[in-house]
């Protein structure tokens, strides 16, 4: 079933919490999985983590760059992770502001895929960022923890249309009140990204 998005500030507590990891890949497993699918199509994300949308479970749903469907990974863990890249991030969570992080450039992960079968894969550059990402949500980490200059967090404006007619987005630097909020509800991580 569809399911709401969880956001701060409403949110914040349970989006703080550790989730568990599944014990096997069952009923509550496929559960979640058709909650993750039934949700995704209803949102514009990269990847949406179990407690965005109420659940306590270790998983989560992605796309990276080259695949055709969003799939679903349980208990994620990133084994190895290396290099440096600074780059876009966002939250359906934190909704409204964007900002650069600092994230390893390579990540390599383990887990279970949906049939439950254990993976072990690498990924580079924006999809080891959406990884990274979500796997942060699992262990109650928003980006905005990971922010090292707030100062180049913006909102996005609607901007002209382009040749095809599609809505273009304008970045706008985010005004004082924006920061002040990101301030309130961030609990910045020592060092930066690279925190294992
Ligand atoms: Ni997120």
């Amino acid at each position: 079933m569809k399911q709401k998005i969880w956001m701060l500030p409403d949110k914040s507590d349970f989006l703080r919490q550790r989730t568990t990891k599944l014990k096997t890949i069952g009923s509550q497993a496929r559960q979640l999985a058709e909650d993750f699918f039934d949700t995704w199509d209803t949102v514009a994300a990269y990847g949406i983590a179990a407690p965005q949308i109420g659940s306590s479970l270790r998983s989560f749903i992605w796309k990276g760059k080259d695949m055709e469907e969003p799939e679903v990974i349980y208990n994620p863990k990133i084994i190895r992770a290396y290099g440096e890249l600074k780059d876009y991030d966002g939250c359906l969570s934190v909704p409204g502001v964007y900002c650069p992080t600092r994230r390893a450039e390579v990540v390599e992960l383990t887990g279970l895929d949906a049939e439950g079968r254990p993976i072990r894969r690498k990924y580079e550059g924006f999809d080891a960022r959406i990884i990274q990402h979500e796997v942060d949500h699992l262990d109650g980490v928003l980006f905005i923890d990971r922010i090292d200059d707030l100062s180049e967090a913006y909102t996005l404006k609607e901007g002209p249309e382009d040749e095809e007619g599609d809505v273009t987005y304008i970045q706008v630097p985010a005004d004082e009140e924006i920061k002040a909020w990101v301030e309130r509800f961030r609990r910045p991580l020592p060092g930066y990204a690279l925190v294992w």
